[in-house]
């Protein structure tokens, strides 16, 4: 029997959402992960640090009993949000991060900010308070095409972002092309970078190509050939810029199966496995623990995690669906399963 023990690892980019979906969705996450950062998209928005705490209340509920797990709170960014709201965060010991919708951008996204050189203030306080920016890097631009939104961003707003905020840790979560990869690359180490399985496994035609599959639409969208290739290497390539977050976003199969479709893969039934897939066919197993157990928490300055898991090299089929959520690759088989 072959087997791969790593460190337990981190999810640094998931949503839960709450009341029955988080009861479904949160054992599977926690069953894999020691900890995971929870994005503030519900409806209403996680702003303040008092609807935080009583989120992370709920999400600690949901846990099945006997399991660890802690959840890494982030605030949603709004042009409400005050320097005296980061203030509280920064001294709030389950805030980890703020994140910065642009409005119009995806899910739950009617709150964020549709200018943000106007929170440029609040930039200037997350630098002071050493409290790091997790950026939706999207331009909403009706005239830029949905393809090119991602690279857009990175010209429009990212150079001057870091320009301006030397000292502002910045996570851009999940990179979906070449450009976005250069520019982590090629910018300080306050830069780092989140990869989904999504965006690592598939490109744009499995959406398009043979019928159109909605479970294989997440925003950013699946890009072309060249910049999965792009991305696999990254995360292959033992930059501790790139870490583990899957965008696990899970929505009812009659929000995806729909005339006007939510964006969002559910991943956290098998994230681990579906990770392994991608690196063990570049021969990379051996830079998976660093992607998905040290990188991120290093980069967050949280102590690595001790525990290790094991996976099995064993095939299995993903079901066709999880109460009435429809995994990503759903009925397809995944060759590592973890024990
Ligand atoms: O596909 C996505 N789904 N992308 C996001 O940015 C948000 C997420 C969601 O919350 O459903
Ligand atoms: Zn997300």
């Amino acid at each position: 029997m072959k087997t791969l023990t790593i460190t337990r690892p981190d999810d640094f980019h998931l949503h839960v959402r709450n009341g029955a979906i988080l009861k479904t969705v949160l054992p599977h996450t926690a069953r894999q992960f020691a900890r995971a950062m929870i994005m503030p998209n519900l409806k209403p928005p996680v702003i303040t640090v008092t609807q935080a705490l009583v989120y992370r209340e709920e999400i600690l509920q949901a846990i099945p009993d006997g399991v660890n797990f802690t959840p890494l709170m982030a605030l949603y960014l709004t042009t409400a949000t005050t320097i005296d709201d980061i203030q509280q965060a920064a001294q709030c010991e389950h805030i980890y991060a703020f994140k910065l919708y642009p409005a119009g951008a995806t899910t739950n996204s009617d709150a964020g900010v549709a200018d943000v050189t106007k929170i440029y203030p609040l930039f200037a306080a997350l630098e002071k308070y050493d409290l790091p920016l997790l950026i939706h890097g999207e331009v909403t631009d009706e005239n830029c095409d949905i393809f090119d939104r991602e690279h857009v961003f990175i010209e429009r707003h990212l150079i001057d972002i870091v320009k301006n905020f030397p000292c502002l840790r910045i996570v851009f979560e999940h990179v979906t092309t070449k450009e976005a990869v250069q520019f982590v690359e090629s910018t300080s180490n306050k830069i780092a970078a989140t990869i989904t399985p999504q965006h690592l496994l598939f490109n744009r035609n499995v959406i398009l190509a043979g019928g159109i599959k909605p479970h294989y639409y997440c925003l950013p969208i699946l890009k072309r050939e060249i910049h999965r290739k792009a991305l696999v290497k990254a995360a292959i390539s033992g930059n501790s810029k790139f870490f583990l977050g899957t965008d696990s976003a899970p929505h009812y199969t009659h929000l995806k199966e729909n005339s006007c479709g939510c964006a969002g893969c559910y991943s956290a039934f098998g994230a681990l496995e579906l990770y392994i897939d991608a690196f063990e066919s570049e021969n990379a197993l051996d830079k998976l623990e660093g992607f998905a157990s040290f990188y991120g928490s290093d980069f967050y300055g949280l102590s690595r995690n001790v525990e290790t898991i094991m996976l099995e090299k064993i095939d299995w089929q993903i079901p066709a669906s999880y109460d009435d959520l429809i995994p990503l690759k759903a009925g397809e088989v995944l060759h590592w399963k973890m024990i």
